[in-house]
């Protein structure tokens, strides 16, 4: 997949990373990410998290168009020790975790076409930066993000990685918040999709479920359309509390006894926000 030089030197290195090459975007890729910014911009207030809201401010550096990873990284490192590193794609599992639990956070450096606004099939810089960094700068989400890395490094031990990385995909990428407001987004996949920031919080099709550990590893995901179930947290503190004081190992043994869930179950034993109609069907985006 990664045929050219640069990408195979980087994988022999170990950490995978490159540089970012920032110069060598064009006007024309710059715009695309102005575009798909003031997009959100102008959505996501009233829809993403005040966490999420507040974290957008690291975004807007000197100059508009792509972040510069090394700005953007001075200012993430002074707010939160965060830095934000270039790959070329998707990177080995332990790479990724070793990275987060050292508190960077790889982002892709290409940005989709112009006719390609609204569905990619592999994240792209908008996703990676737009939709990950603002919360980065949350102290306790980023707290959450490098125990999530040393918890992957560890799941890898275990054989459990494909039940860790659900809990992924249903917090860091789809993740809902209950506020005194209602529900808000803070999940980086529906906060970087203009079409997903409205299904997932006003669709009356998917689920949504108070978020239970357990049955999170358990629900199979979509990766090729809007998520049947989105599942709804109490607060980060209370995310990274669970998380972190549980130790998984006992819970991995365990749900090798339990069948897994399909992504749009209902269990007798949820808490249920609200009820699915399940009416969007769609081959895909
Ligand atoms: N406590 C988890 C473990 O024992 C690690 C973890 C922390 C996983 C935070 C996810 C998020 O493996
Ligand atoms: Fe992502």
């Amino acid at each position: 997949m990664f045929a050219d030089l640069e990408t195979a030197a980087a994988l022999a290195d170990g950490d995978c990373t490159v540089p970012q090459n920032w110069a060598a975007y064009t006007p024309d890729e710059h715009r695309v990410w102005d575009l798909l910014f003031q997009r959100q911009v102008d959505l996501l207030p009233g829809r993403a998290a005040p966490e999420f809201l507040a974290g957008l401010d690291m975004l807007r550096l000197d100059q508009p168009g792509i972040p510069d990873f090394a700005a953007l990284s001075d200012k993430l490192m002074a707010a939160t020790g965060w830095q934000v590193v270039a790959v070329p794609g998707l990177v080995p599992d332990a790479v990724f975790f070793e990275h987060l639990a050292n508190r960077r956070f790889v982002a892709g450096r290409f940005i989709r076409s112009r006719d390609q606004l609204d569905y990619l099939q592999e994240p792209d810089v908008f996703h990676d930066v737009f939709g990950h960094v603002p919360l980065l700068a949350d102290p306790v989400f980023a707290d959450y993000m490098q125990a999530y890395g040393k918890g992957g490094l560890r799941s890898i031990r275990y054989g459990a990685l494909h039940k860790l990385a659900r809990l992924y995909w249903y917090t860091v990428e789809f993740g809902l918040l209950r506020t005194d407001a209602g529900l808000r987004l803070y999940g980086a996949g529906i906060a970087s999709s203009a079409s997903e920031s409205r299904f997932a919080l006003d669709d009356p099709s998917p689920n949504r479920i108070e978020f239970d550990l357990q049955r999170v590893m358990r629900t199979q995901y979509r990766i090729d359309d809007y998520q049947q179930t989105y599942f709804v947290i109490q607060s980060f503190d209370d995310l990274l509390r669970q998380t972190l004081e549980t130790d998984f190992a006992p819970l991995y043994a365990a749900l090798d006894a339990q069948p897994d869930l399909p992504a749009d179950a209902i269990l007798p034993a949820d808490t249920i926000v609200s009820r699915g109609t399940q009416a969007y069907r769609s081959g895909g985006l």
